[in-house]
């Protein structure tokens, strides 16, 4: 900043010692801001002239973080009147016209986050710089993660935990901690910025417990868990066998029931379909002469 403030006394001293014409020159506050998402940030802009401001002229440009090479017109001052991007509409203001090119940007979103460019120009003054540049950081805290386990959960085989959060700005880092009945804390590989897993082979018995994974940024921290339950395969096969006996005696109950009531709805419906039979029977014979009739008519 102290060189900047001294650049600016050297220009003012050059401009005087050589009679150089009237110039207009923009000085931002501050090169570079942080917001976090959804609160208001103000985005400076000074600029000094010598003309009277009927001739006024400001344009704010957005290069975002997602786009860089793609600026969009954010806010326009012209001939006296306020021009803004549709999609800005209700969140960006000038507080300062036309004393200052100052503007307002409210609810701010992580895709507000770029590199703001300031240019002014104020006829017959020549620019000097008249452009201005600021970059606009949005920073949001971490979502919640989503915690996921698969492999086999039974002894000697491998367990996959796996973590993946959708926001965060800065990029929220991911941890994987077991916390019950013991704390340790688990290596991590990262699969892409957002995602992160952890192996565990050949588990036993003490693999089961509690395990949390956390994603932190300098905002905040959100967590979320998996209970591991490893089953003793033993113990599972003496489960499974009660199971599949119990499942096998319902199956057998269920086939006598519907034996039993089978055997009654189709006594049952054999009654229907001879009654049904004679009726068809009789419509015919019925209806037969009329069909006729009207052929002949
Ligand atoms: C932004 O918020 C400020 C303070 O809450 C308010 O005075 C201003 O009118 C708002 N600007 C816009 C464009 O809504
Ligand atoms: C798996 O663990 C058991 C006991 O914890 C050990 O005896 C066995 O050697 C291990 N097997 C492998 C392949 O590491």
């Amino acid at each position: 900043y102290n060189l900047l403030h001294r650049l600016l006394i050297w220009l003012t001293t050059m401009k005087s010692s050589f009679h150089v014409s009237a110039a207009l020159r923009v000085t931002m506050r501050d090169s570079s801001l942080e917001a976090v998402r959804g609160d208001s940030v103000l985005l400076p802009c000074s600029f000094f002239t010598s003309s009277d401001f009927s001739r006024l002229n400001v344009i704010w440009t957005l290069a975002p973080f997602s786009s860089p090479v793609s600026p969009v017109q954010v806010i326009v001052y012209d001939h006296g009147q306020v021009i803004k991007n549709p999609s800005l509409i209700g969140r960006v203001d000038f507080t300062g016209l036309p004393f200052s090119a100052d503007i307002m940007l409210n609810e701010t979103r992580v895709s507000d986050g770029g590199i703001y460019r300031c240019m002014v120009n104020n006829p017959p003054d020549t620019a000097d710089p008249g452009v201005g540049e600021l970059l606009l950081s949005v920073l949001e805290p971490p979502s919640l993660p989503v915690c996921e386990w698969d492999g086999a959960i039974d002894v000697g085989g491998s367990v996959r935990l796996s973590c993946s959060v959708e926001e965060g700005v800065p990029i929220p880092e991911i941890r994987w901690e077991k916390v019950n009945p013991e704390e340790i804390s688990l290596p991590v590989n990262m699969e892409g910025e957002l995602s992160g897993s952890v192996q565990i082979a050949n588990v036993s018995s003490q693999t089961s417990g509690l395990y949390r994974c956390s994603a932190t940024n300098v905002l905040g921290t959100e967590n979320c868990y998996v209970n591991l339950v490893i089953y003793n395969s033993e113990g599972l096969c003496v489960l499974l066998t009660l199971v599949m006996v119990l499942v096998l005696l319902a199956l057998l109950v269920i086939i006598l029931w519907l034996h039993r009531t089978g055997q009654d709805g189709r006594s049952r419906r054999r009654r229907r379909d001879r009654k049904a039979e004679e009726e068809e029977c009789y419509n015919e014979i019925r209806y037969t002469p009329s069909l006729m009739k009207r052929s002949f008519v």
